[in-house]
């Protein structure tokens, strides 16, 4: 599939108005996306478990305007207007507009809310955008006719477009494990959209539990897009991006016979890498925060005296993902209940796991 592929054809039928509504989840990437090309093309390929709980629930409704000029919307979080949110979806409309030709035919209200606070610190980005893009993807659909447009088509369609929303949302659209970037040993990865991880997957590694502990729930001091920039010219960057490469050759083996120790290895190392990463550009910066550390050295020292394979991945934040099997469910949220709560800020985690992707709510 190339760009040209997501063109579509004239479209067939004509619509007034009407309202289309999914909600889409947020994921947590094994190996990171971190630096990007032109068009938000992955400097290198990343894979992610798609999350159950964390989601963003979005209702579009539209109505034909008299003129096609410019873009016209309005945005909700939660019932309450946010024009703060408009200037990040006018440049998401004006990248994907040759794509969507009637982006400029009508009048959007986008209504969305979020399971988790918005001011927790987990990125909305990934559920927010994939959720919009699924939800005009749904009008594209009823201006086509049905033949034209497969379940397979609508999804990679969605996740190209969430990608230009905001790259690691082109991983919420499926689940359970999703590529995106094209890799040599995962066949149909591609750049331009997420794929079902299509290898073989150990039960080990079905309904991995994640307990995301919000260690700061502040905005953050470099936002995502900025980081992904200081990643061009910066020192370690090629031999980075190769390492990504690389991890993801291992898991391929990992997954398939159930290595959780090994699992643990590369999970960890890519989260410490990607903030690596961020400490080492220029201008550097740190996103992790005192607690960050104090948890990781709990979840060691935890790992050291028993035999648990729980682990840690971080996003660019300070909060802290708990990754674990299923069978370790008990004994781990015993864990972090008596030993990191106290370095969540006022208490607050979630407790998640792995899910299976976006479901159109109604129409
Ligand atoms: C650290 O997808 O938020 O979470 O494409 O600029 O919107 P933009 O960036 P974004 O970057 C996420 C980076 C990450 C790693 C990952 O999810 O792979």
């Amino acid at each position: 599939m190339t760009e040209q592929d997501f063109i579509p054809k004239p479209y067939s039928k004509t619509l007034e108005n009407g309202s289309v509504n999914w909600s889409s989840p947020s994921n947590i990437a094994l190996v990171k996306y971190w630096g990007k090309k032109e068009h938000q093309i992955p400097e290198n390929p990343s894979i992610s478990f798609t999350l159950d709980h964390c989601k963003t629930t979005t209702t579009l409704s539209f109505s034909k305007k008299e003129t096609s000029d410019s873009f016209s919307f309005d945005v909700f979080l939660d019932g309450e207007q946010k024009d703060s949110f408009k200037s990040k979806i006018e440049t998401f409309f004006k990248r994907i507009e040759c794509y969507l030709p009637f982006l400029r035919d009508y009048h959007f209200k986008i209504e969305t809310s979020n399971t988790f606070p918005h001011s927790s610190g987990i990125a909305s980005s990934a559920s927010g955008m994939s959720a919009l893009a699924l939800c005009l993807m749904s009008i594209e659909r009823n201006l086509s006719s049905a033949l034209e447009e497969t379940d397979k088509y609508f999804n990679q369609k969605a996740s190209f477009l969430a990608r230009l929303g905001s790259g690691s949302a082109c991983r919420s659209i499926e689940g359970d494990l999703i590529v995106w970037g094209a890799h040599k040993e995962i066949d149909g990865s591609s750049d331009l959209f997420g794929v079902k991880y299509p290898h073989g997957v150990h039960q080990n590694f079905k309904n991995y539990q994640d307990t995301i502990l919000l260690v700061d729930k502040g905005k953050k001091q470099v936002s995502s897009t900025v980081g992904h920039d200081l990643m061009h010219n910066h020192p370690f960057a090629i031999r980075r991006f190769e390492q990504a490469h690389e991890n993801m050759s291992k898991l391929i083996n990992i997954f398939k016979n159930g290595d959780v120790d090994a699992f643990v290895k590369i999970v960890e190392s890519e989260a410490l890498t990607l903030h690596a990463m961020m400490m080492t550009s220029m201008p550097y910066f740190i996103l992790m925060k005192p607690n960050t550390l104090e948890i990781i050295n709990k979840i060691w020292a935890y790992r050291n005296k028993t035999n648990s394979k729980v682990c840690f991945t971080l996003d660019a934040g300070a909060n802290v993902h708990v990754l674990y099997p299923e069978n370790e469910k008990e004994t781990v949220l015993e864990f972090v209940k008596n030993q990191l709560v106290e370095y969540c800020q006022n208490g607050h985690y979630i407790n998640d796991q792995i899910g299976f992707g976006a479901q159109q709510i109604g129409e």
